[in-house]
């Protein structure tokens, strides 16, 4: 654990003293002090001057920072610089260079232009975290080693073509079984020999969704292993963690359930794209995620932005006091600190505007003031160290059915994975209620409630596995058009969805009537759907709500089927989020599941962690006027008895005593 190391949960952020001369770093010195810093992500940009040339180190300017951010009583997580090859070997490897669907060579000029695949990059990028690690690896301030960051450059090039083709070799043996597979019949598109396979680069009209599924797939695997290269290349000199930033949301083409076996530590990145409470369920959002891709164990919030950010077209600026209730709200799920990008604020660069704990106009400012708010809270928190959240609702998640549901030709394009996994986590989370994510195929007994809200690839075994889950007593709901296709993206055929969850649900699924955009089909109940119908007939299940419009007229839309021990629910349409907030509610009654903290009104998040000891709810007040609690209760924040969170602010309360 980190925090063994650093002395208490961590606070700091990514640290790039190359951009600034020795004044500077004197100021950096002290503020650090002052903000309570004792992290510094070092060198995630920094291969040009580590490398000035192939082959030629100069680590001087790396070796005094270290001393000195070790002097200072900061500790440093130090990354290798390969998500940023420097102009010198994208000139000497313009092979390395990544390709777009279109056939694009892509140039040096920003960050992240490496193709993975190329075998110059990946030997590159073996040395110089060799080298890093030779000449660092048991250095005193050294707590962690950050690989990368953020992997996800995707590439369609020729070294992409010969690699896709190796793991395509090994995972279907021969053409035979890949043509079957991919349903080559279709369209004319049968390989005769290996050397036919191309990535899916930019055709005509819709791509084959076995072609394109399995590159997915394939790349994910090509990241984890240039990821797991460099780790080892480090573990061969040094024993210090290892990690790889995540970046939450879709932006990467990897299964983080396989990465995350991959790290010592899960850590992810976190910038909501929405403001106000819609930021604060999407930060809850990427922390639950972040601890389930953890196995449950701790991880670590390695980059927030503290105001602006990039996003998409607009620039977002937090609130005062989000910058303290989100890095909160990690630790609450489980953070074992919060880290932003970055310390100091670019005044040149690409990321110029981006904000930062010391922004343009210096510490005399409101986000600086509350930069040293926030490291001193996190200072207090040091004894969560190490302590756990419990859940028990887990929503599913599989990088196969994300992948899947991406494929062209789907019968509606407004079917998207990520949103609708946020939109039952959001149902949860306005609940009150701590949600896990689950893999289909993952032991879900601990859970009483599991929702599967886009599970439109679901394997075998994810099938038989929540048909047990069902039996063996639990809550399921599966939502609309789920289990629609096996792990080789083709239909099951004789009704929808996989046998065994069919069974569990006691239904079976006729035809899927993709609604209108903005058409709203209404339901018995007096709830009204959108997006999405679909014609299905009860076996064994109960109706407990019917299509009320159109050729659906009396069909059913809503059911429930007594399964085993448990309850099988299954929804055909896209609830409105009222109703949906409803049906949410219904079923966590049903299953026993209560708000973490009982009596809270909307906007008002708690959590709890788990010591072997005692426990803390951490609050946070999202709301502008105060709450009151249940009771008064010691909080570490003010070291003192609370009985209420002030507007916009936190507590976290501790239950017991700490041994
Ligand atoms: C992250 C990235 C950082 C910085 C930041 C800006 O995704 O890792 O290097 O670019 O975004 O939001």
């Amino acid at each position: 654990m980190i925090t063994g190391r650093l002395g208490g949960l961590a606070f700091g952020g990514d640290y790039n003293p190359e951009q600034w001369d020795e004044q500077v770093w004197k100021e950096d010195d002290e503020l650090m002090r002052a903000a309570g810093v004792n992290l510094a992500t070092v060198g995630v940009f920094s291969w040009a001057l580590l490398e000035p040339e192939e082959g030629r180190y100069d680590f001087a300017w790396l070796d005094a920072h270290l001393e000195r951010l070790h002097a200072n009583g900061v500790h440093v997580d130090l990354a290798t610089p390969t998500a940023s090859p420097p102009p010198w070997f994208t000139l000497a490897h313009p092979d390395a260079l990544p390709v777009t669907p279109d056939g694009t060579r892509l140039t040096h000029g920003s960050r992240d232009t490496y193709c993975l695949t190329s075998p110059a990059y990946r030997t590159a990028a073996r040395r110089i975290a060799s080298a890093l690690a030779e000449r660092y690896g048991d250095h005193p301030a050294l707590a962690l080693w950050h690989v990368h960051n953020e992997y996800a450059t995707l590439c369609w090039c020729e070294h992409t073509a010969a690699a896709f083709r190796v793991w395509l070799r090994a995972k279907y043996g021969s053409l035979e079984v890949l043509n079957a597979a991919w349903g080559t019949a279709f369209w004319s598109q049968r390989y005769g020999s290996w050397e036919q396979i191309l990535p899916p680069r930019a055709t005509q009209w819709h791509r084959n969704p076995g072609h394109t599924l399995d590159f997915s797939r394939f790349f994910s695997d090509e990241v984890i292993a240039a990821y797991t290269e460099q780790r080892d290349a480090i573990r061969a000199h040094s024993d210090r963690p290892v990690t790889t930033n995540m970046m939450v949301p879709g932006y990467q083409n990897i299964d983080l359930w396989a990465l995350s076996r991959e790290v010592d530590l899960v850590s992810i990145d976190h910038y909501p794209d929405a403001p106000g409470l819609d930021a604060a369920a999407d930060t809850a959002f990427a922390a639950d995620r972040a601890r389930s891709f953890a196995g449950g164990k701790p991880w670590l919030l390695m980059e927030q932005g503290t105001s602006t950010v990039y996003g998409g077209d607009r620039v977002l600026a937090k609130q005062p006091g989000e910058i303290l209730r989100h890095s909160l709200a990690h630790i609450a799920r489980g953070s074992e600190g919060a880290l932003f990008f970055q310390w100091r604020q670019s005044k040149a660069g690409a990321e110029q505007w981006h904000s930062a704990m010391v922004p343009h106009a210096g510490p005399d400012s409101r986000v600086f003031r509350e930069v040293r708010e926030t490291g001193a809270a996190v200072g207090r928190l040091g004894e969560l160290a190490g302590s756990t959240v419990t859940a028990h609702v887990a929503v599913l998640h599989d990088s196969d059915a994300w992948w899947a549901l991406n494929s062209d030709g789907l019968p509606s394009s407004e079917l998207d994975y990520h949103s609708a996994l946020r939109r039952a986590h959001r149902a949860l989370w306005d609940a009150g209620v701590v949600t896990d994510f689950a893999h289909p195929e993952a032991e879900l007994s601990r859970y009483r409630l599991v929702v599967a809200p886009a599970l439109y690839l679901l394997s075998d075994a994810g099938a038989e596995n929540l048909r047990r889950y069902a039996e063996n007593g639990g809550t399921l709901l599966v939502q609309h058009f789920s289990g629609v296709v096996d792990s080789l993206a083709h239909a099951r055929l004789g009704g929808y969805p996989a046998a065994p969850l069919r069974e569990a649900l006691g239904i079976r699924v006729e035809e899927y009537r993709p609604l209108a955009r903005g058409e709203r089909i209404s339901l018995s109940d007096g709830s009204h759907g959108t997006t999405w119908s679909e014609s299905l007939r009860t076996d064994s299940a109960e109706t407990i709500a019917a299509y009320t419009d159109g050729a659906l007229a009396g069909s059913p839309a809503l059911t429930t089927n007594r399964c085993g021990a448990g309850t099988a629910w299954y929804l055909s349409t896209r609830l409105d989020a009222v109703d949906y907030a409803g049906l949410v509610a219904e079923l966590l009654e049903a299953a026993g599941v209560r708000p973490v903290l009982a009596g809270l009104p909307p906007g008002v998040e708690a959590v709890t962690r788990d010591g072997e000891e005692c426990r803390w709810h951490v609050v946070l007040n999202h709301r502008a006027e105060p709450v009151s609690l249940p009771s008064a209760a010691h909080d570490l924040l003010t070291g003192g008895p609370v009985g209420e969170v002030p507007a916009g602010g936190c507590v976290v309360l501790r239950e017991g005593t700490v041994p």
